[in-house]
């Protein structure tokens, strides 16, 4: 009988990760489960963003290893990724200003296999983010900026992604935008998608995700339950000044 870890999605087993000479994420692991919403927490530099580009394929790790849907990933380009079924919504929007909402979902789902089932999929994001489809005709470039973030988890939602990590999606938006932000990425990884949300903003991390991992100058420094985490002294006093 088999135990082994098949309801992992994604494992980062001790990876190290840096840019020319300069070590910058130290030994780093962490795991994201089958339909798990998990965050990874931390401030300005501490390597977020270059553990998700080791995961996309952007860079290689320097030692350690990941393995996504059972798969060992080294080497593999992140179109090669894409593939897979890892969908990675980057920092910023990057959508298609003067294309309509609908126009910029379908970009998403461009790959030969992922015609038949477009109507359907484009369906389901519409019942995710219902605010999508009334402005389905509206210029993207005219939504605010909580529903344009909407469109761009959306576009990787026409993927049909196995995963999906996303970089601060609740970057610039107001407070308003960003609990609608997290309820709708929290309502995406209800229907089995595992995420793993990178973000500053600790707070609502913890208060939409199932665990969370926190990263300070590159090596992890807290993980567990989000809503352990939540009481944690050190959270409280070093992040959510209590
Ligand atoms: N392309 C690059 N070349 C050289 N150094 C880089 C590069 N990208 C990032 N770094 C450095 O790596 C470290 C980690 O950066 P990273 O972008 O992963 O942090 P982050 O946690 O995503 O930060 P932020 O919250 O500001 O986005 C920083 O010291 C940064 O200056
Ligand atoms: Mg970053």
């Amino acid at each position: 009988m088999s135990h082994g870890n098949d309801h992992i999605m994604l494992d980062v087993n001790g990876v190290d990760l840096g840019y020319g000479k300069l070590k910058v994420v130290h030994g780093v692991s962490l795991q994201v489960a089958k339909g798990e919403l998990v965050g990874l927490v931390g401030g300005n530099g501490s390597g977020k963003s270059t553990i998700l580009r080791a995961v996309s394929g952007m860079i290689q790790p320097w030692s350690g290893s990941i393995t996504f849907n059972g798969e060992l990933i080294g080497g593999l380009a992140p179109y090669q990724m894409a593939e897979k079924g890892l969908a990675h919504v980057p920092m910023g929007r990057q959508l298609f200003p003067n294309m309509t909402v609908e126009e910029n979902l379908i970009v998403g789902s461009y790959l030969p296999r992922l015609r038949a089932g477009r109507k359907a999929r484009l369906e389901h994001v519409y019942t995710l983010f219902p605010d999508l489809q009334k402005y389905s005709g509206s210029a993207a470039g005219a939504l605010s900026g909580g529903q344009q973030q909407m469109v761009a988890i959306g576009r990787a939602i026409m993927l049909d992604p196995k995963m999906m990590i996303m970089d601060e999606p609740s970057l610039g938006l107001s407070p308003l935008y960003v609990k609608e932000v997290m309820k709708g990425i929290r309502r995406v990884a209800e229907t089995g998608l595992p995420v793993l949300l990178v973000e500053q903003n600790i707070k609502q991390v913890l208060q939409f995700s199932h665990r969370a991992y926190v990263l300070e100058n590159g090596k992890l420094v807290l993980e567990g339950a989000s809503s352990e985490l939540q009481g944690h002294p050190l959270i409280r006093k070093a992040y959510l000044g209590l």
